[in-house]
């Protein structure tokens, strides 16, 4: 008799992070969770084969003989979109748009495709109803005469019905929502994520059809998803913001095909979300004029500069004892500042309370944000403040000098891309080129700092 037999075995999942595993444990080793494993049972046996993608008949060929005719890139018809992606989106690619839920994935990936209807679109939903999508659809607005809504989370009839209707651009919404019958393990799993993600790399890359793959980043990180992705694919972009505020920030972390010093900002309204094309009025209605106490530092999260604001206190202290305290600041790095602000410029501080404070609940260990620090700090004391466009990044060293940062140009970048006229640096500091929209000032010291800024 040849029938397959079909076995079931146990599996547990992090029900936190996705990942499996062939045996209980009470702490997830990939996320760190405690307690969220599950079993499932899982049918072992014969697997149906790897959703296949119809050969393309290539060969290798001399590297010579491969033509060097620029990329074929699609405009988007968002301008901000289209710069981020380094001008347009390249056919044949595949493109993951991350970020946590709610922050406007959906509407920016249905709201292009209605704005450009020379494009005809596949969007297809993993997490919405064909109803739902029509009805954002008829919130944004546009001509939606030439997209096409399809809502099914199988691969293998994602790619049946992509190839027979051949669009310009198919986005997936979202990976951790799709599954591929060849993979045991269920939707949203670190191997079914993979494995989703390689299929639809394969399909872009045979097909030339672009696609943009949206997946969703949880709040405490980027674990269950786009983190494990971003090797696969050939473009990341990132959304960003705070949720209750209407601004968002998309964030190119890798290109394969453009730089990725680039970010757009977006403003979420009644009718999806609008091209922010001067972001500094994102940053003006936080600083009010006239505000001492407070400097901008220009700083470097793992890979990406970006900008915030640090806030200082300083006033006499009351109970004879100085007090020194600071919020996501390591507080014996800033009273070494504070002594060499005193011993090396002789600012007396040790009579003064001191109160330091990271916008936004951020966690800074980043060194470029010591300048900033001793600024706010410098700023509350004399009651001076600072003017709103002038931002700073470098580090101080023990004896008053201004030491320079890593990759200070890609913060000289974001800088002005935000709207920034003026950025602090050392005068040890090496640039490339000039850098148009903000000028760089370079200061070798604390008394240099304080003459240039203070004046
Ligand atoms: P959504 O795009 O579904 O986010 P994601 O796909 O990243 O999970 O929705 C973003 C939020 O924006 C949602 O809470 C509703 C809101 N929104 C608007 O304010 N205006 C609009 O026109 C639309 C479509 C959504
Ligand atoms: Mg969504």
């Amino acid at each position: 008799m040849a029938t397959v037999a079909k076995k079931t075995k146990s599996l547990w999942f992090c029900s936190h992070c996705g990942n499996e595993y062939s045996k209980w444990m009470g702490r997830c080793p990939a996320c760190g969770e405690w307690n969220t494993m599950v079993e499932k049972e899982v049918v072992t046996g014969k697997r149906p084969a790897a959703v296949s993608v119809p050969g393309s008949g290539r060969k290798p060929q001399p590297l010579t003989e491969v033509s060097t005719s620029v990329e074929d890139r699609i405009s988007l018809g968002s301008a901000e979109v289209d710069r981020l992606l380094g001008g347009g989106i390249v056919q044949g690619s595949l493109v993951l748009m991350g970020g946590e839920p709610g922050i406007g994935k959906s509407t920016l990936s249905l709201q292009l495709p209605l704005h450009r209807p020379e494009l005809k679109t596949l969007y297809v939903t993993g997490e919405e109803s064909v109803k739902q999508v029509k009805m954002r659809a008829d919130r944004l607005g546009g001509d939606a005469s030439n997209c096409f809504i399809y809502s099914e989370t199988d691969m293998t009839s994602i790619l049946e019905e992509a190839q027979e209707v051949a669009p310009d651009l198919m986005i997936v919404d979202s990976v951790q929502t799709m599954y591929c019958p060849s993979v045991e393990s269920t939707a949203g799993s670190v191997s079914q994520i993979k494995e989703v993600a390689a299929t639809l790399l394969r399909f872009a890359k045979e097909s030339g059809i672009p696609v943009i793959l949206i997946g969703h980043i949880t709040k405490e990180g980027s674990i269950a998803g786009p983190k494990i992705l971003e090797h696969i694919v050939d473009v990341v972009l990132q959304f960003e913001g705070e949720n209750r505020g209407a601004y968002r920030v998309l964030r190119s972390i890798k290109n394969r095909f453009g730089s990725t010093a680039e970010l757009a900002v977006f403003e979420m309204t009644g009718t999806g979300l609008r091209e922010v094309a001067n972001p500094s009025e994102m940053l003006i209605p936080m600083h009010e004029e006239g505000l001492s106490g407070t400097a901008i530092c220009a700083m470097l999260d793992g890979n990406r500069p970006f900008l915030f604001e640090v806030q200082a206190l300083v006033s006499s202290a009351v109970y004879g004892t100085a007090q020194r305290s600071a919020t996501g600041f390591d507080v014996r790095r800033l009273n070494m500042l504070l002594a060499v602000l005193e011993r090396r410029a002789g600012f007396k501080l040790g009579q003064k309370d001191v109160f330091l404070n990271m916008a936004g609940g951020l966690r800074i260990t980043d060194p470029a944000c010591d300048l900033a620090v001793i600024c706010a700090v410098l700023s509350s004391n004399f009651d001076y403040s600072i003017p709103a466009n002038v931002c700073f990044a470098g580090e101080v060293g023990l004896s008053g000098e201004i030491r320079p940062v890593s990759q200070a140009e890609r913060r000289a970048v974001e800088a002005a891309r935000l709207g920034f006229k003026r950025i602090f640096v050392s005068s040890y500091t090496h640039f490339d080129r000039k850098r148009e929209g903000i000028e760089i000032v370079k200061v070798a010291d604390i008394p240099a700092l304080v003459r240039a800024l203070f004046k």
